[in-house]
């Protein structure tokens, strides 16, 4: 079963056609790499697919045609994602930055009793995920005093506050060291297999995606050039021309 379906999906910009006439499907429960060189539409494919950017195409997730909807309530439906640069508040600590990514509804802010046992499921949230992502012994430390790749797992760690079904990652390993990088392996399988998490994933380490990754999609030129498994794109010659040719060598 999919998730995601993306449809004949196109991104103009002025002149620029950043997405081209892309169909892709993530399965559910799977780890789906998109890849391809700089400038080629992944990122604008995650902003397509949460209506940042207009787009034609239908985009469906979880059988719900979302193509239309707007931003929150497609994230309300159970997308998140965590971006390319840490966008965490500096000054807040692991703790409060994590809380940050609870969402309670209005109807719950007017009602004192809930608002009480909110804040309880909040807190118990926010410590069972600090302590998936072997970040429990740094919630009271302010984000900015944090190592970069400490910054964005607890940018992840916000993203997964909310359970959502789907979480996109924009490049997590770029900025993070050889070790940091074998530590977010390991966080994005437990994600996945202990969370049941479906994870689609922009990323330019080629160890890591490959290691990974259940499929790989991958784009050039805003086209999709290539799908399959790992092994099927290692071999695919048009990619190595395109793409893994620079990265690899
Ligand atoms: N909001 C935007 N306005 C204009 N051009 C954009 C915008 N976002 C991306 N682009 C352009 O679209 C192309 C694809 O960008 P992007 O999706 O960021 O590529 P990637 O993430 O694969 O590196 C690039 O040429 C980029 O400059
Ligand atoms: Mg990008």
């Amino acid at each position: 079963m999919n998730i995601l379906e993306i449809q004949k999906m196109n991104v103009w910009f002025g002149g620029l056609h950043a997405v081209s006439d892309l169909n892709m499907r993530v399965a559910k429960g799977e780890i789906h790499s998109l890849i391809g060189p700089n400038g080629a539409g992944k990122t604008t494919v995650f902003n397509a697919i949460m209506n940042i950017v207009k787009k034609s195409g239908r985009v469906v997730f979880s059988g719900i045609d979302i193509t239309n909807k707007k931003t929150h309530e497609i994230a309300a439906l159970g997308i998140r994602r965590s971006f390319q640069n840490v966008h965490l508040f500096k000054y807040m600590t692991v703790l409060e930055n994590l809380l940050v990514g609870y969402h309670t509804s209005y109807e719950i802010a007017l009602n004192v009793k809930k608002l009480l046992y909110e804040e309880r499921r909040a807190y118990r949230k926010a410590f069972d995920v600090a302590d998936l992502l072997e970040i429990k012994n740094r919630l009271g430390v302010p984000a900015l005093l944090l190592p970069y790749g400490v910054q964005k797992v607890v940018e992840i760690g916000r993203a997964l506050m909310s359970d959502p079904k789907l979480l996109m990652m924009d490049e997590p390993a770029a900025g993070l060291t050889e070790s940091e990088t074998e530590w977010l392996h390991s966080i994005i399988k437990r994600i996945n297999s202990e969370l049941g998490i479906t994870l689609l994933l922009i990323e330019h380490d080629m160890k890591l995606v490959m290691g990974i990754s259940d499929t790989i999609t991958v784009m050039d030129f805003g086209k999709k050039i290539a799908e399959g498994t790992p092994q099927q794109i290692k071999e695919d010659e048009r990619v190595i021309k395109a793409y893994l040719g620079e990265v690899i060598s």
